[in-house]
């Protein structure tokens, strides 16, 4: 049992359906320097993006229900526009006390910025068809011309790049493919062309480098990553759970989990993060 003085000294839960969540994650940790974090990837079951609801709703329920019962977390980031849209809501219900946050195609700040009023908004399947996320455009269309892609097997495709160069082509090919077919004139039409593009899904940061020479330069990404952070920031100052001194000797604890592939996940932090020697631990559940 933890008493409630202590649960300020909890970490933060964090999960994604795979290495993803790590450009999440990459924001907390810098917008957060001091607290605790575990991270969870269900590469077991990843890719949520093409699953059904009951089957994202019911990996979300085992992986909250797992950080809560194994690491009393104090709060959960759903770093996974997939798991928010179709789980977040649900999670809330079931835990109603346990802070939580989420993430969700950036079409709000694209709005803010877009001057040509045309935005483009690539997802998975399973955000694109969420009633979430249709409600999400319905707000928006009235003002500007939204244009949405699903990208069917990009999220996979830049977790097994990780592996070695043959997947870095795919990831290139599946890119071109459907930035062309969310905006056949990017680049040339600098009016009719969208000029902001939301990376509505937490993997395609991770492929930042390529989209942006596909779209060109003009063309501004948006990843929602810190706006993230910042939120669970707020969220626990305003529900008293931030660490009670914060003191410059602490050294903070990051625990490493995945359902699957754990040298995977390691190298995702390696390799995109800086963290050397990850000690991931692969649960069951
Ligand atoms: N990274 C997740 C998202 O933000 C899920 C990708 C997937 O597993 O399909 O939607």
């Amino acid at each position: 049992m933890v008493s409630e003085t202590d649960f300020s000294r909890q970490p933060v839960g964090v999960f994604d359906s795979g290495v993803g969540g790590l450009s999440v994650l990459r924001e907390l940790l810098h917008v957060l320097p001091q607290e605790d974090m575990v991270y969870l990837a269900d590469t077991a079951w990843a890719p949520y993006g093409e699953r059904s609801t009951d089957e994202i709703q019911s990996r979300s329920f085992a992986i909250a229900d797992y950080l809560v019962e194994r690491y009393h977390i104090k709060a959960l980031v759903v770093a996974c526009n997939t798991a928010t849209a179709q789980a977040a809501q649900e999670l809330r219900l079931r835990y109603p006390t346990l802070p939580l946050i989420g993430i969700e195609p950036a079409i709000k700040p694209a709005a803010a910025l877009t001057r040509t009023g045309h935005i483009g908004i690539m997802a998975t399947h399973g955000t694109v068809a969420s009633s979430k996320f249709q409600q999400l455009l319905h707000t928006w269309r009235g003002e500007h011309d939204v244009r949405v892609q699903a990208c069917n097997g990009l999220a996979l495709a830049i977790e097994n790049a990780l592996d070695g160069p043959a997947g870095l082509a795919l990831v290139q090919q599946l890119c071109a493919t459907y930035v062309q077919a969310l905006e056949p004139f990017v680049g040339q039409d600098p009016v009719q062309g969208i000029d902001t593009l939301a990376l509505g899904c937490t993997h395609y940061p991770f492929a930042a480098r390529t989209l942006q020479k596909l779209v060109g330069p003009d063309v501004t990404l948006i990843d929602p990553g810190e706006s993230v952070a910042l939120q669970t920031r707020r969220l626990l100052e305003k529900t008293r759970l931030t660490l009670p001194e914060p003191d410059s000797g602490h050294q903070r604890q990051l625990s490493w989990l995945c359902t699957a592939a754990p040298e995977r996940l390691a190298l995702a932090a390696d390799k995109w993060l800086g963290i050397h020697e990850a000690r991931v631990e692969q649960v069951q559940f």
